[in-house]
């Protein structure tokens, strides 16, 4: 008693010096392996230094064999050989599939015939899978491959050739010895494989020992060096390897690419640096490793929470791109290389070729390569693949509020009370581990949640709702039934041993669910009905976390490489799969867990290729510092030009606190991220909007405003993306594809096809930006109407912490929502604003989507889509989508009679021409019939642009219309 009382009062003290001290120090670099500390890497650079030294006098030993080849059904199969060399020369069959899409995608798929056949021995009496794992397209891709079967070739002795793609624009050239495939867009050579000899498939062999020679000791004779091939050590923890090497490993060129963009997730640029050293580039590969980083470091190469293996490279109007289809640990290194010394470029485009070489440590080799032509291309053909951004629920795109921790009820509606007091909008309200009993998830505490039903009708009042933390491990404790029922029906992830695996997370000793196990699902549902978690309802959504998974005293803080999962595959196999397979989980739970179909909302930590249909992701643990509110931007950008648009980072920085200016400049950022939360650790002071004073507090309360009035633009772009993949945030390269000089532009943004050019301020005491614009467009600053000239160099704009730099391209309609309230589901029936930027010769264009924000009901036309242009002096509002059949139901009469009275209150048209000086009436015609409204012209003063406002046109959003000025 007495030590349990004494360790509660020094726990805060403990908290705190563990809490400064955290503060104090960086990332722990000795805690994640290097290249060099992990045995696949190493092998795979020092492979590619040989063949860098050989020059000229290397042949890569893999011949695609030429009687082997077969053409049919949209694929090229056959058997490549690596040759093994030796006296009595040896060889590996390695069957390949080549298969030619429908939507002009290829893919190239080897595996290794003898792991495929399971005629391999497994060491220690492992009980893993035999097999290459090839399960990761079921968890990363939509649909199975839709071959293209009427592409045709040719088998030549030296190459197979295939044209394919759109008007067979395409040719895939096999080259057959040594094997490497080029492919062509209208004959220009635009990507590579295996063109630098770096193929590296490591086949099975047993093991040999070495008389006299240790496990991990330097080899005494010449030969390949074998120390990591069997067992590796790494920070105390031993991975027995019992497959031994298995790593593949493949170079992919960019003739003529000098950019290459994506591969998240990393505190990086958005144009991704070399990593062979070099002033100012990388030492060290990009890695993709699944980890809980803590207090990871900017400008760095190094892994973190999630991995999308998803590349383009992007020259002057053209765009490429590959997805390296494997879960297993993987590293990529880039080099730029002039194209004068480089015979491989052909001459094409640019003078630089982006030369990659990529490896993972198990599984296939699986590859898509993507032919563009634009950037819009490419990731369209990625997520038709891996399919699109979940629409969210409406309420998920508004401001979340969360802390580690709100410490009970009574704090969480104290919380909501104090916003609304100071008038601050926010939707939901977040509760982190703490309102757990003892971290034993699917309990509350009932001493600080007494009444979770309570707290959360009070929410609902507001249409607000609750979002709470769910992690993967499950606390191993005697009466807890949770844990009790994953050992009993054995959906726990087990060790090399085939045990349930132990380990350390939040709660202490814990075990792992294995969401890669049907059965595993079907129990995770049953414990989410509001029966089975009580204090839950229909408005508790969900956040997974630590789902990489993060073990605290596993390898490199994670699960054991040689742990066995589900069917028996290692952990090595699957490891950066794992978290998504967690998410799908708790997606599928919340969509069964009543009848109402609303959609789910989870947020992820983790995540791979095909995450985005299930929700949101942040960046994870970041810092209160400046460095980090700037490295936020890249790292959100390049998340949207990877699939996975629906991305945030911890507003305010986690760690830390965060000086007022700081906070401020944040949230006026974050208004500008797809997902939009504040979140502190647990050892920070209170930092909720309202407890600033002025002029702070009026700051992010705008901020928060701005968020707000421009949701029907937010919500219109996650529509765009939920069925296409367009990317919510938009780089330069993306929208300017021509503009060479903006390809590496990564500070600033557009917001979905709103025209709205964003520049965050990210440092201290800035009173001004300066802000990229392309030459030949128009711009007006979105507060003050002041007209920009883009020329193709930097302006500079005035940026005092009271403003946000947010310009407007001139041609665009961007819809509104100017009546602040509280929360995003009270502005439903709100009438909206359309904001008119016209273009030098008078045109403007631009979309609106609504839909319930929360039901499915839009999948049978319950939804309005609207198109709005400007020309010839007149907008007319006329419908996208209406042709379907499902439009004709009754959900959609239903719903469209819902948002009848819904309308349109405010046109402003910015850049209004002067010939309207003395205009004060407009025509509107609705239904076939008119009537004149007034409409104020205000003269610009020279800088700023001309304006007009037309006050309650009275038309219908939901109608055709049309207005003319
Ligand atoms: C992890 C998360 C962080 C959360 C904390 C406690 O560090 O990244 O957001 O607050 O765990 O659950």
């Amino acid at each position: 008693m007495f030590h349990g009382q004494l360790w509660a009062q020094l726990l805060p003290v403990f908290v705190l010096v563990v809490g400064l001290f955290r503060l104090a120090v960086a990332v722990k670099h000795e805690n994640f392996k290097t290249c060099e500390q992990s045995g696949f890497c190493k092998r795979n650079r020092a492979y590619a230094d040989n063949v860098a030294t050989l020059g000229e006098s290397w042949t890569s030993p893999y011949t695609f064999v030429s009687n082997s080849i077969k053409i049919g059904s949209g694929h090229v199969t056959g058997t490549v050989l690596k040759s093994l060399g030796g006296d009595t020369p040896q060889s590996v069959q390695l069957p390949i599939k080549i298969t030619f899409l429908q939507s002009g995608v290829a893919r190239v798929t080897v595996d290794e015939l003898k792991r495929q056949q399971k005629d391999i021995e497994l060491r220690h009496g492992s009980s893993a899978r035999k097999e290459r794992y090839d399960e990761a397209s079921s968890w990363a891709l939509i649909a199975d491959d839709k071959p293209d079967t009427s592409v045709k070739g040719e088998i030549s002795q030296q190459e197979t050739t295939v044209k394919y793609g759109p008007n067979n624009g395409y040719r895939a050239v096999i080259n057959h010895k040594p094997f490497s495939i080029d492919f062509f867009r209208d004959n220009e050579l635009h990507v590579k494989l295996n063109g630098k000899g770096l193929m590296n498939m490591e086949h099975w062999r047993p093991k040999v020992d070495k008389a006299g020679q240790k496990e991990g000791e330097e080899p005494k004779e010449e030969g390949e060096d074998e120390r990591t091939w069997w067992e590796e050590t790494f920070g105390g923890n031993t991975d027995s390897k019992p497959k031994g090497p298995e790593s593949i490993g493949l170079d992919i060129t960019f003739p003529g690419y000098e950019h290459v963009y994506g591969i998240p997730g990393h505190a990086s640029s958005l144009s991704l640096k070399q990593t062979r050293g070099g002033s100012g580039d990388y030492h060290q590969p990009y890695r993709l490793y699944n980890s809980d980083v803590f207090e990871y470091e900017m400008d760095s190469p190094m892994t973190l929470y999630g991995a999308i293996p998803f590349m383009q490279a992007h020259r002057k109007d053209s765009t490429v791109g590959v997805f390296w289809l494997n879960a297993a640990e993987t590293w990529v290194d880039i080099v730029k290389s002039k194209v004068s010394s480089n015979p491989l470029s052909l001459g094409v485009g640019g003078t630089t070729d982006t030369e990659t070489h990529w490896f993972s440590e198990s599984g296939l080799l699986d590859v898509f390569v993507f032919l563009g032509p634009t950037p819009r291309d490419v990731i369209e053909q990625y997520s038709e693949l891996t399919g699109y951004t979940q629409l969210p629920q409406q309420f998920a795109i508004g401001y979340h509020q969360c802390r580690w921790n709100y410490v009970s009820d009574e704090d969480v509606k104290d919380v909501d009370k104090k916003f609304d007091r100071a008038d601050i909008p926010y939707d939901v309200i977040w509760l982190d581990i703490e309102y757990t009993d003892g971290k034993k998830y699917f309990t509350w505490d009932s001493h600080t949640f007494p009444d979770p039903l309570g707290m959360q009708k009070q929410l609902d009042d507001h249409e607000r709702k609750l979002v709470i933390i769910i992690d993967p491990h499950i606390k191993n404790e005697a009466n807890y039934p949770v844990v009790s029922q994953l050992k009993s029906k054995s959906l726990g992830i087990k060790d090399k041993n085939n045990n349930l695996f132990e380990g350390w997370c939040w709660p202490g000793s814990s075990h792992w669910i294995d969401c890669f196990n049907p059965a595993a699902i079907e129990w995770w549902k049953s414990l989410f009905t509001y029966k089975s978690f009580t204090g839950t309802a229909s408005n508790t959504f969900l956040w997974n976390d630590m789902n990489e998974p993060s073990v605290f005293n596993g390898p490199e803080t994670t699960m054991p490489k040689d742990n066995i999962h589900h069917e028996n595959w290692e952990h090595r196999d699957l490891h950066n799969i794992n978290g998504m397979t967690f998410v799908n989980a708790t997606y599928t739970a919340l969509l069964h867990r009543d009848s109402s179909a609303r959609r789910p909302f989870v947020l992820t930590r983790s995540y791979y290729a095909g995450s985005q249909r299930l929700g949101a992701m942040w960046t994870g643990d970041n810092l209160a510092h400046w460095s980090h509110l700037a490295a936020s931007i890249p790292m959100i950008l390049t998340h949207n030009i990877a699939g996975f648009p629906f991305s945030g980072a911890d507003v305010g920085g986690f760690f830390g606190n965060p000086s007022k200016e700081l906070l401020t400049r944040w949230y006026q950022a974050g208004a500008f991220y797809p997902f939009y939360r504040g979140h502190a650790h647990i050892d920070t002071r209170r930092r909720e909007p309202y407890l600033l004073d002025n002029p702070y507090k009026e700051i992010i309360t705008q901020s928060l405003r701005l968020r707000y009035a421009l949701l029907p633009a937010w919500y219109t772009a996650f529509h765009a993306a939920s069925i296409s993949g367009a990317p919510i945030l938009q780089p330069h390269y993306y929208a300017h594809p021509s503009d060479e000089a903006g390809f590496a532009l990564e500070d600033q943004f557009y917001v979905g096809s709103t025209g709205l050019l964003v520049k965050p301020v990210v440092t201290e005491g800035a009173e001004s930006v300066s802000i990229y614009l392309p030459p030949g467009e128009l711009y007006y600053d979105y507060f003050t109407y002041d007209i920009h000239h883009g020329a193709g160099t930097t302006i500079t704009i005035d940026a005092p912490l009271d403003k946000i730099p947010l310009l407007m391209k001139a041609g665009h309609i961007i819809p509104r929502k100017d009546r602040p309230r509280r929360s995003s589901g009270l502005m439903r029936y709100d009438p909206y604003t359309l904001l008119i930027t016209l273009s030098p010769n008078g045109t403007a264009e631009g979309d609106l989507y609504v839909d319930d924000g929360e039901s499915y009901d839009y999948q049978e036309g319950a939804f309005i889509h609207r198109k709005f242009s400007f020309a010839q002096n007149t907008l007319t509002s006329s419908e996208i989508e209406t042709d379907t059949q499902s439009n004709k139901g009754k959900k959609r009469r239903n719903y469209l009679k819902t948002m009848d009275r819904v309308r349109i209150e405010k046109i402003i048209i910015v850049g209004a021409p002067k010939e309207w000086t003395k205009k004060t009436q407009i025509n509107v015609e609705e239904d076939g019939e008119g009537r004149s409204v007034e409409m104020a012209f205000t003269k610009g003063d020279g800088k700023s642009a001309n304006w007009a406002v037309v006050r309650d046109p009275g038309v219908g959003v939901g109608r055709g219309w049309s207005a003319e000025f």
